[in-house]
């Protein structure tokens, strides 16, 4: 089955090292059978989108705003995106459910806004899977899915696990992403496919791929290595083979 693969480059690489990454990573993906999306800072998203037209990579952004135009200083809408050539979005990452106040009312907004663009959004959930999780998970689902029509992706990524070195066990974010799905299911008629993001590196990126369950991966330090990001994306193409 063919997965998702997202490069999140976060406040990292400036337009010249985008470009160079963008060069290096088309060559090495020309084989890949999964869907591969790197996400760089917003200045450098018409270079990597110039970069690498014709290929089999996609470009994200790594958050938009929640409305379309208007008095917002410092906001890059969803139609902005779109017309520079992105097609997914992620939202609601923990860092920016921590450092800018996003709330899963936000993130809705933000989401349907993505949607009305045809950019297909990467929802974060960052729930540690402590006390209290399933209801937990269940409300910020209600809350984030409200009105959402098409194609959407659900990035489950543990807080705990995010930049620390500390992955969560396969066996409960398998019971997990279960969980994401079936409630997904109930809130919108039908499963939404659930990534996980959390300190894979090249060494545990086969073993989470191989797992049904689990649709894809969202790797922040892990990517910012273009070759470790290349073999994480083609990891997986042995086991299908
Ligand atoms: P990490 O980050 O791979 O560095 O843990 C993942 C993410 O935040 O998307």
């Amino acid at each position: 089955m063919e997965k998702l693969i997202v490069a999140n480059f976060k406040l990292n690489k400036t337009i010249a090292e985008s470009i160079d990454y963008a060069k290096k990573l088309r060559p090495l993906l020309k084989k890949c059978k999964n869907k591969v999306v790197v996400c760089p800072s917003f200045i450098s998203i018409e270079s990597m989108v110039n970069s690498l037209k014709g290929s089999n990579i996609e470009i994200g952004a790594q958050d938009c705003a929640f409305a379309e135009n208007g008095a917002y200083t410092g906001e890059v809408s969803a139609k902005m995106l779109a017309y520079a050539g992105v097609k997914y979005v992620i939202l609601g990452h923990s860092e920016r459910r921590e450092y800018f106040n996003e709330t899963c009312l936000t993130i809705n907004e933000k989401i349907l806004q993505a949607q009305k663009y045809n950019l297909i959004p990467i929802v974060c959930i960052s729930d540690d899977g402590g006390a209290g999780y399933k209801k937990n998970i269940k409300k910020e689902l209600m809350l984030m899915l409200a009105g959402i029509e098409k194609e959407c992706y659900i990035a489950f990524e543990p807080k705990s696990a995010i930049g620390t070195g500390n992955e969560m066990e396969l066996k409960k974010v398998q019971s997990i992403v279960r969980l994401i799905k079936s409630e997904s299911e109930s809130i919108l008629g039908s499963e939404l496919k659930v990534l996980y993001g959390g300190s894979i590196t090249k060494q545990l990126s086969s073993e989470y791929l191989a797992c049904e369950t689990i649709d894809g991966l969202l790797i922040g330090g892990a990517c910012l290595n273009v070759d470790d990001f290349a073999q994480i994306a083609t990891n997986s193409n042995i086991d299908k083979a």
